[in-house]
């Protein structure tokens, strides 16, 4: 009789806290011993010179969002997964966006009708707050909060979207009351409106004026905003997709100050700038999103955020929509001004090669903050821990293995998501994934899909322990 059903054998298996060389097994899906000598097993998988580490969680993904305008995204559930896996991610939290005038509830059956059996990949939401009507908060989020989706987002721009200062504060105070994590996108709307206006005034139309139409300091004063509506109801917050330095300075400061602030960047704003929407023939499409890549400085200041720990969180923000297609970048209207071009990038599946070749192979990072900032940080802050995040005995068999000297550039062809472009396409990559693992099931192996599908499931989620922790602090002896 076989002990396990898989053995990895002989890697150096990477923690957050911790790291060495040892066998990991495997028995129904779940980490069943960590040792050596550990017995047989249907398949032992040699990983002698390669890194064994928790399956990717990427905290930050937009899938199959609608969004107006005879827009589509370029990704379902099926092909969102399994771009996910394939690039070493094994759990992705998207999100649930409400439009004005929608139930939440009812969104979210729209949602897992959507993904419900689709998913290559594990799947948790998170909730998209437009319209906090005093049902929404007084009904509809306690109870989804109770029922594990526990955390909200909430936009600071996007014209039909954007929630003005009361309404966040009213939605801080829902998430303070529920325990549930908020998470805000900041950016100034009203200031960003105005310079649209001025630009489209004198005809600036092309896709590089959607950085200048969005410059970090609306970004900057947002944050700083957030974070003090935040300190006005008392409750952590979760900064998403920072991209500069200023709006970086904002989540250092209030750290120092003792407040429960995360802080969370991206991999556009480490290898992308805004040179990169200055590209002819309106190609410049292919690299907008929001907040903006920006410049050189900002690219060294989220390195040195993310080195210093004022970022706990790495994010692919997966927005993808396909360029070459009237449904896409290039619909009718973002032909005419860049204020039209749905703003988004894909990169659920170079998300990890590009911090793993970036940070660890060039020597910026160690590989317990690579798996930190991949994985163990976001199982803990979005109430996954420790089912999923560690290679631990207990713990779901979520695991990926990399090859540290395999390398080669991002290619579109090489790529599995629904979009036709890579933002990414010809960057050298040091250290690529080659196997992963969901609940013990091989789903990628050398970078391609097995076929084989134990059948992505959705979490529900503990409340954050740092929502918790609060709570605590600040209840009355
Ligand atoms: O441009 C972006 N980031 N699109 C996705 C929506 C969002 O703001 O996260
Ligand atoms: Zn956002
Ligand atoms: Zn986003």
């Amino acid at each position: 009789m076989t002990n396990f059903d898989t053995i990895i054998a002989n890697g150096l298996v990477v923690n957050a806290t911790e790291q060495r060389v040892c066998d990991v097994g495997i028995r129904d899906g779940v980490i069943a011993a960590i040792g050596s000598g550990l017995g047989t097993a249907h398949r032992v998988i040699d990983a002698t010179g390669k890194i064994v580490v928790p399956g990717g969680i990427d905290s930050h993904v937009h899938i199959s969002q609608p969004s107006g305008h005879g827009i589509v995204m370029a990704d379902d559930f099926a092909s969102g997964t399994l771009s996910a896996v394939c690039g070493g991610t094994t759990t992705i939290l998207p999100f649930c966006l409400q439009q004005k005038g929608e139930s939440l509830r009812e969104v979210l059956k729209d949602y897992h009708a959507k993904a419900d059996g689709n998913c290559h990949a594990d799947v948790s939401f998170h909730l998209i707050v437009t319209d906090p009507t005093p049902n929404v908060l007084g009904q509809e989020l306690p109870a989804l909060v109770e029922e594990g989706y526990t955390s909200f987002k909430v936009f600071m721009t996007y014209e039909g979207m954007r929630l003005y200062d009361d309404e966040i504060l009213a939605t801080m105070d829902c998430a303070r009351d529920t325990g549930a994590l908020m998470m805000v996108h900041c950016e100034n709307e009203d200031a960003i409106r105005y310079l649209i206006g001025k630009h489209e005034d004198q005809a600036k139309v092309e896709p590089k004026y959607h950085a200048t139409t969005r410059p970090q300091v609306v970004e900057r004063e947002a944050t700083h905003r957030a974070i003090s509506l935040a300190e006005v109801v008392d409750v952590p917050v979760v900064i998403v997709h920072v991209s500069n330095g200023p709006a970086m300075q904002e989540i250092r400061a209030a750290k120092a100050r003792g407040r429960a602030v995360v802080g969370e960047t991206c991999p556009q704003y480490l290898v992308l700038t805004a040179e990169d929407l200055d590209m002819a023939e309106w190609e410049g499409a292919k690299f907008v999103c929001s907040p903006p890549p920006r410049d050189a400085e900002s690219q060294m200041a989220c390195w040195e955020g993310i080195e210093t720990g004022v970022f706990d969180l790495f994010s692919s923000d997966h927005c993808p929509f396909r360029y070459d297609d009237p449904h896409g970048k290039l619909s009718p209207d973002g032909r005419k001004s860049f204020r039209w071009i749905p703003n988004g990038i894909p990169g659920v599946e170079t998300r990890l090669p590009i911090l793993f070749s970036e940070g660890v192979s060039k020597g910026r990072i160690d590989l317990q903050r690579f798996v930190a900032l991949s994985s163990t940080n976001h199982a803990q802050l979005y109430g996954l821990y420790p089912r999923k995040g560690v290679i631990a005995v207990g713990s779901d068999a979520d695991i990926v293995i990399w090859d540290p000297e395999k390398s080669g550039a991002i290619r579109q062809a090489g790529l599995h998501h629904g979009a036709d472009y890579t933002p990414y396409e010809g960057l050298h990559i040091d250290g690529w994934p080659i196997l992963s693992m969901l609940r013990g099931a091989v789903v990628m192996e050398g970078g391609e899909p097995t076929g084989v599908n134990p059948g992505g499931q959705h979490l529900a989620r503990e409340r954050s322990p740092l929502v918790e922790a609060a709570r605590l602090a600040h209840s009355p002896p």
